[in-house]
């Protein structure tokens, strides 16, 4: 009976949000675009919001807050994507960790030192936490235009667990590697920790109205090669199988900063539909070697949108005629956008995307 069901089961249809086509394998033109960070200091609306909320942890627990600043940037530029606004940080705070961002200083948190720190995260309490954020997934998907796709995102377990053991950013993750290094059965043990409350709060926000996953590993190019595959590659896979296994037909674009030739093993042994492109990465190599296995995303360098000007349309173009067109490729920074950017910059990239002449097919 099973076979004679589906073949009366309504088909989900194709979706007409350009950002899930080209994550379906569809080489859309104009290429979809939207910006790591679209939300943040450089809009003069944003500073306004985040002075009402109070503290920046504040915006990101209070839904009306954390909506209104996610369809801010819509409103401006009309991005094919909505990212849920929030933070990677609400992970170790959800699991019990303190965590504080000081005007100007970043983020602050109580650093793990020792094994009886590691064994009070308690992943039991990740959902209940992260309440407000999956009110503000459930109250962007209403709120979103159609052709938006909302993305929902998490850190991945590397670079979370660097600010967890160092207790802020840092410029060598001397502590953090010594943990992974020196001792890997405890270290492995916070990575487990880091997959499951992940894993239990992406399947939260696929479920609160996510179409699609972002898995930000800022630090992925800080580790050597062994460590890369063991810390990076073999956590997000878990983490990747576990939605394809339990939420069929989201798709996860995985962020693995820094990871130069190591790009295309990432993707292989991830399984990630997407990869986001750093700056550093050459865009002919990865139309080689990357495009073939999964859709890119990426990679204008964000410092283009400060200075602006012809030398941001170059880099633009060279974006649009190397990777676009042809193959699938959804527009973005190598990183995210940075609070001097001139607005006005930023429409500059849309017109210049969206008035662009397909390059011819090869
Ligand atoms: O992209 C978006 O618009 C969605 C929101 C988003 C934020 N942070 C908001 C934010 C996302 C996806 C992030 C991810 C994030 N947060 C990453 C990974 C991506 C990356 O940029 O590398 C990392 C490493 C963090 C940790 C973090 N959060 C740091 C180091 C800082 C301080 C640096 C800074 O820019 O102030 C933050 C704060 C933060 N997260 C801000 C925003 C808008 C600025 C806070 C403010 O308003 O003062």
């Amino acid at each position: 009976y099973a076979g004679v069901s589906t073949v009366s089961q309504p088909r989900p249809a194709p979706s007409t949000k350009p950002f899930l086509r080209a994550l379906g394998g569809e080489a859309v033109w104009p290429p979809p675009v939207w910006l790591m960070r679209q939300a943040g200091r450089y809009l003069p609306e944003y500073r306004a919001t985040r002075a009402d909320a109070g503290g920046f942890l504040d915006l990101c627990y209070t839904p009306d807050f954390a909506v209104e600043v996610t369809l801010q940037p819509l409103r401006r530029y009309g991005f094919d994507a909505a990212i849920l606004f929030s933070d990677i940080l609400v992970v170790p705070h959800a699991l019990g960790q303190d965590v504080a961002f000081k005007q100007g200083e970043g983020p602050v948190l109580d650093a793990l030192k020792d094994e009886a720190d590691l064994a009070r995260l308690d992943t039991g309490r990740v959902l209940d936490h992260m309440r407000p954020v999956l009110e503000t997934v459930s109250g962007l998907a209403k709120a979103i235009p159609e052709t938006t796709a909302l993305i929902g995102f998490a850190g991945a377990p590397w670079t979370v667990a660097t600010y967890m053991i160092e207790g802020g950013g840092s410029k060598d993750f001397a502590t953090t590697k010594a943990w992974a290094y020196g001792r890997p059965d405890l270290f492995g043990r916070l990575i487990d920790t880091l997959v499951t409350a992940t894993g239990d709060y992406l399947i939260a926000q696929i479920d609160a109205g996510a179409e699609a996953i972002q898995i930000f590993d800022t630090w992925a190019g800080a580790l050597p090669e062994a460590d890369f595959m063991r810390w990076v590659v073999e956590p997000i896979g878990r983490i990747v199988r576990r939605i394809q296994t339990e939420r069929p037909g989201i798709p996860v674009i995985g962020f693995p900063r820094g990871a130069g030739i190591l790009y295309p093993t990432f993707v292989r042994e991830t399984g990630v539909t997407g990869v986001s492109l750093d700056t550093s990465v050459p865009c002919a190599w990865a139309a080689e070697a990357v495009q073939p296995l999964a859709v890119t995303q990426g990679n204008l360098d964000p410092i283009h949108l400060v200075s602006g000007g012809d030398a941001q349309d170059v880099a633009t173009d060279h974006i649009l005629n190397t990777l676009c067109g042809t193959r699938p490729h959804i527009f973005n920074l190598g990183h995210g956008i940075v609070p001097q950017t001139p607005p006005e910059n930023v429409a500059r990239l849309m017109e210049r995307i969206r008035g662009a002449a397909r390059p011819d097919a090869v």
